[in-house]
């Protein structure tokens, strides 16, 4: 929700830099963005728009700026306040001296607005109380110096922000300028995400690595309550009173081809082609008992952590949820009991949380601010959290006691694919070594899942060969408004998954279903000509959806049947796709990849923003 970019040096051309960082954080909100850049003589030049970064793009580089220092940008997803102009970041105080960008809620806005009285506010938005707040205390402070002279101003700025970010309530990721002190950037954040990026003379300040990638992979991460000062120079953190701290350096793997289209037309289909190497990376010398070692040695779990608690709990969100469904039936097929819970669902059930349970986290961004609350809740409750997270130094990987790192690179569309099949490849690894430590699995039988595991990228490759297939199917039903999406068992989470892809790119009705629930109420619902997808695979359960298909076609549904190359010979479909025939338990792996590319090319004959659906945002921080 929301991106944030700033750039302090004298190295690059700053205009440039933040358009390029937009463009690359666009995908976590864009119904508006803005950007102010501050030039050597002190005089900010701000430029906002309601709409996307191409507009504002536009805008800026028409207006040709000159001797510019520094320079902070946003782009927006609304929470207080709708997509327009004047709600667009940067905000900025009375005098238009002090500008701010922010990331979260300020949930104390309106108690902080009544000490401001005086001030004019321009927005409806909560971040607009901050650079007010800030003027209002540099006000005080100068004040009381007899004689301004240009060595009390940083000061007086940084204590006057630092005065403020304790007054805010909520969460927040801020990056603050002030024209008095070119080329300083304050920034800070409790519960939104905030890296800063370190070059030569020059540091970045954005709310993920893709901001800056393409000019450093050295970054700091920003802790909770964490205040940082950057001038091309210098670089420093501190706590909340304003204590200094030393930080360590990271260095990110992710190269900046991993986050253009590279020829695709969309991030989403390029994403879908990916997932053989998002697979293959993400098992890769993990397997037991094919090799175990990395996983150990990565992770840091003790054979005793994976085999004393009483039982797995899996919480995530939206794609991610649907991955946590997946475990839990893998775990309980192996005798493991399991539960999964939404994240947003999961403080409800708090009050019967065993603190024996190991609590796994699914989430790509690592920044979800209801799985982290998920995680926090937990650990309160003495749990250990193991995290499935895909991007490195995210706030959930940070704060859980153990991680296994998804390889599937950055997922830049806002719907979740590769994301999703490497998180399978993940509790895979993870069951194997759970599942055989605590003596489910014999040797013998753990080696021949992990032989067929590690040929599972193979498969992916073969399924993407349907894809003509699957676009002659589009072209017959991509006039019909509502799509049913049934099946069984293991593949139960998959009908959310294909239905929860298809509605968020095409803006269509989609229901997923679990196949023996139609006759409780969801039958009713089918006319002629209604498209059924049944997942129809060759599992324990082929006999049960074969007659659920029957049931649907007798009253006017057209199938479309995902089968195997075995089962293919046993349903009665319109259409049937047709994947390699894999073990059940990695059916799911199988099953979802023709449901993404169905929806991308329903999106696409469509001709909707499918990188960027409307209403969405790639990661929800707030909740
Ligand atoms: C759907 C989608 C979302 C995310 C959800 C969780 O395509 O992308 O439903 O899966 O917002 O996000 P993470 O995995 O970042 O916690």
């Amino acid at each position: 929700m929301c991106g944030i970019i700033g750039y302090t040096g004298t190295k690059r051309d700053v205009v440039k830099v933040l358009i390029n960082g937009l463009k690359r954080l666009e995908y976590r909100g864009y119904d508006s963005c803005g950007s102010a850049v501050l030039n050597c003589e002190g005089k900010i030049e701000l430029d906002r728009v309601k709409g996307r970064v191409d507009l504002l793009v536009q805008r800026v580089l028409e207006k040709n700026y000159k001797n510019v220092s520094c320079g902070i940008a946003h782009t927006r997803w609304a929470t207080h306040g709708i997509p327009a102009e004047e709600n667009a970041h940067p905000h900025t105080d009375c005098r238009n001296e002090i500008v701010v960008v922010h990331n979260g809620i300020i949930e104390n806005y309106l108690e902080l607005k009544t000490e401001l009285n005086k001030h004019d506010f321009k927005s409806e938005t909560d971040t607009e109380v901050i650079p007010h707040l800030i003027e209002e205390l540099i006000n005080q402070n100068l004040r009381k110096e007899v004689i301004i002279k240009s060595e009390f101003l940083q000061p007086v700025f940084f204590k006057a922000f630092i005065d403020v970010v304790s007054k805010l309530k909520g969460s927040f990721a801020l990056a603050v300028m002030w024209s008095k002190v070119p080329g300083v950037i304050l920034a800070a954040r409790r519960f939104s995400p905030l890296v800063i990026g370190v070059g030569e003379e020059e540091f970045f300040v954005s709310s993920d690595v893709a901001g800056f990638l393409e000019y450093t992979k050295k970054t700091y991460f920003v802790d909770d309550d964490e205040i940082v000062f950057l001038d091309p120079k210098n670089i420093a953190f501190f706590d909340i009173n304003g204590k200094k701290k030393n930080k360590e350096i990271s260095l990110i793997s992710w190269d900046i081809k991993m986050a253009e289209k590279g020829g695709y037309r969309h991030f989403m289909i390029k994403e879908i082609f990916e997932q053989d190497i998002g697979f293959e990376n993400t098992i890769m010398r993990r397997v037991l008992p094919v090799d175990s070692n990395l996983f150990e040695r990565e992770t840091g779990i003790s054979d005793n952590d994976l085999k004393s608690f009483s039982h797995i709990h899996f919480v995530g969100c939206g794609t991610a949820y649907h991955a946590c469904l997946c475990g839990k039936y893998l775990f309980e097929s192996f005798g493991i009991a399991a539960d999964a819970d939404l994240a947003s669902e999961f403080p409800y059930r708090q009050n019967v949380l065993d603190k024996n349970a190991l609590v796994c986290v699914i989430t790509q961004s690592g920044e979800t601010a209801d799985t982290l609350e998920a995680v926090r809740i937990a650990k309160r409750n003495g749990n250990k959290i193991f995290a499935i997270v895909n991007v490195v130094g995210s706030t959930v990987s940070r704060e859980a006691n153990w991680v296994l790192y998804t390889h599937c690179g950055p997922e830049i569309a806002v719907a979740s694919t590769k994301a999703f099949t490497s998180q399978l490849a993940a509790l895979y690894v993870l069951l194997l070594h759970i599942a055989y430590k605590r003596d489910k699995l014999l040797i013998t039988k753990a080696r021949e899942y992990a032989k067929e595991l590690i040929e599972i990228p193979k498969v992916i490759r073969k399924i993407f060969k349907s894809e003509e297939y699957i676009k002659k199917i589009v072209d017959d039903v991509s006039d019909k408004n509502d799509f049913l999406y049934t099946a069984r068992g293991i593949n139960y989470p998959i009908a959310l998954e294909g239905a929860l892809k298809l509605k968020e790119i095409s803006y269509l009705h989609a229901e997923g279903y679990a196949a023996g629930e139609m006759k409780h109420g969801p039958i009713a619902i089918i006319n002629e000509g209604m498209p059924v997808v049944a997942i129809s695979l060759s599992t324990s359960d082929l006999e049960l959806m074969r007659s659920n298909i029957e049931e649907v076609k007798a009253r006017g549904a057209k199938v479309i049947a995902l089968c195997d190359d075995v089962s293919s010979k046993y349903v009665r479909a319109d259409w049937k796709i047709i994947v390699p025939k894999v073990s059940e338990w990695f059916s799911p792996v199988t099953s979802v990849i023709p449901l993404q590319i169905f929806a991308y090319y329903v999106a696409f004959k469509k001709g909707l923003d499918i990188d960027k659906p409307r209403n969405l945002a790639k990661s929800v921080t707030v909740k």
